[in-house]
């Protein structure tokens, strides 16, 4: 499944350059999302990992996370908790601000997503620095919840972003 899940990544997902930023290469995944097989197979590996880690709950990351995260909490009959941009949610929230390249970045979770008791696995499609990551980690535990790791299609090894979780089992289909 591991395997195979690699080979669809590697096929279906495109680099755009110069985006958003000139010298930054885009992994762009909608060709992954369009292909119904290679979807499949990806979401199929994802739950896998979620269900291997015994999650009863699914926190997607805005905005490409939330287009994984739902299909695989569907798949292992969990709930999905959206993990959200500053200002986007309805209801009341904390919020969890992170250094970026330039600037910071601010995420938000409603203060009743996630409890004791809930086992979340967090999904999202790339692991870069690490910092959205910890973020939303901090923010379920905020909330009570056991996050038991971070499952993404890739991970971008020489920006060494699991240094940034190492409390977090990370599970990416693709390594870059
Ligand atoms: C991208 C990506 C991850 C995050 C990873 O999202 O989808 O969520 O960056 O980067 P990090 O490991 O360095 O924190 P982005 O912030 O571009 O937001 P978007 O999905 O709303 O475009």
């Amino acid at each position: 499944v591991l395997a195979a899940a690699a080979e669809a990544l590697r096929t279906h997902i495109r680099d755009i350059h110069d985006f958003p930023q000139p010298g930054v290469v885009f992994k762009d995944i909608t060709p992954l999302l369009a292909t119904p097989a290679a979807f499949s197979t990806v979401v199929g590996a994802l739950s896998d990992t979620a269900e291997q880690l015994g999650a009863t709950v699914v926190a997607g990351i805005e905005a490409r996370g939330f287009l994984l995260a739902a299909p695989v909490a569907d798949r292992i009959g969990a709930g999905i908790v959206p993990i959200r941009k500053q200002g986007k949610l309805p209801g009341r929230t904390v919020a969890e601000s992170y250094a970026l390249e330039y600037g910071t970045a601010t995420l938000e979770i409603h203060d009743d997503a996630v409890g004791p008791g809930d086992r979340v696995l967090i999904v999202d499609d790339v692991l870069a620095t690490g910092g959205t990551a910890a973020a939303a980690s901090n923010l379920l535990r905020h909330g009570g919840a056991e996050v038991l790791g971070l499952a993404v299609l890739m991970e971008l090894t020489f920006l060494a972003g699991r240094d940034r979780i190492p409390s977090l089992a990370v599970t990416a289909l693709l390594e870059i």
